[in-house]
């Protein structure tokens, strides 16, 4: 039995609330790192077409050896593809190099309420379709601010499953997690430890110490213990193990709020701003 908890999604589906992200780990590390993060025990993985490896964490499912349903898979659209059909074919894509006739959990990227009219809505409702014909088992957005997903609450019957935001202790995006509390929305924390950027903080530093534990193990404990989805990313097998290694201690309440209050805002974030962000790959 694996020590990591699943959380229930508002379609029912289950997803376990520690996995391991692929972002910018080389097509060609990939494999082996996914294949290390399995043996060391984690079932989730969190790619998507923007990162270049969906490819190559399918290989890393199979080379470990699991079977498909025994890993939870998220990916998600790539910004040039918003357009229902570029979505399909995009969709049909994710699914054909990940060598799997479905995803666990399919994302809209970024919202990019700038481009293509500032319409995300009807991209939505082709993640419907994928969720309705059941390719995707469950559906969701990233990067969606509040007014983003009052808008798909507006027109559209679905409820994302889960919204994937940055949040760490300098950016905690408090008001978007209480919109999915509120609303049912999973919140899924990306850049839990701010691409290493919190770790040496003094007031992390110091509940590490007291607890016997490193910083990263505090930071995502702290995320684990607010209720929020993690996937750290690391290409140490060494690393990988001890980010996996959160639930046999546990931080008090003081702790919790020592590093609640490192949340600096708006200036916290270490990426862009989703109501500005218009990135669109070559
Ligand atoms: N939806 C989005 O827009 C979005 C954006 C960003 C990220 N994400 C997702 O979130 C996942 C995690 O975020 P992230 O990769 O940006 O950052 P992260 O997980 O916060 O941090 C990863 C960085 O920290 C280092 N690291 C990992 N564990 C460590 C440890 N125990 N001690 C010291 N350093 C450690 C890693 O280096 P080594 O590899 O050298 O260990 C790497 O440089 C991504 O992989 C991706 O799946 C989504």
């Amino acid at each position: 039995m694996s020590a990591v908890p699943a959380i229930e999604l508002n379609d029912g589906n289950h997803i376990p609330q520690l996995g391991f992200g692929v972002f910018q780990i080389e097509p060609e590390r990939t494999a082996s790192a996914v294949k290390d993060a399995l043996e060391i025990g984690y079932r989730h993985i969190d790619t998507a077409e923007m990162y270049g490896n969906e490819k190559e964490v399918g290989q890393g499912v199979r080379d470990a050896g699991l079977d498909r349903g025994d890993v939870f898979i998220t990916s998600k659209l790539n910004n040039g593809f918003h357009k229902p059909d570029d979505a399909r074919r995009a969709f049909d894509n994710t699914l054909r190099v990940l060598e799997s006739d479905y995803v666990d959990l399919f994302l809209i990227h970024w919202p990019l309420p700038t481009l293509y009219g500032g319409d995300f809505v009807s991209t939505w409702h082709v993640l419907e379709e994928f969720a309705r014909d059941g390719r995707a088992r469950s559906i969701g957005v990233s990067n969606f601010q509040p007014a983003h997903l009052d808008r798909l609450a507006k027109e559209s019957g679905t409820v994302p499953a889960v919204n994937q935001v940055e949040v760490h202790p300098y950016f905690a995006n408090e008001t978007v997690r209480a919109y999915g509390l509120e609303h049912g929305v999973a919140t899924e924390a990306w850049s839990p430890i701010a691409q290493g950027k919190v770790l040496d903080d003094a007031i992390i530093e110091r509940i590490a110490d007291s607890v016997g534990r490193t910083s990263a193990q505090v930071v995502l404990r702290w995320h684990i213990q607010r209720g929020d989805i993690v996937f750290p990313k690391s290409v140490s097998p060494d690393r990988m193990r001890a980010n996996f290694e959160l639930f046999d201690f546990e931080l008090g309440g003081s702790d919790m709020d020592a590093i609640s209050v490192l949340d600096r805002g708006e200036p916290g974030r270490t990426g862009p701003n989703p109501d500005e962000f218009d990135y669109v790959p070559d």
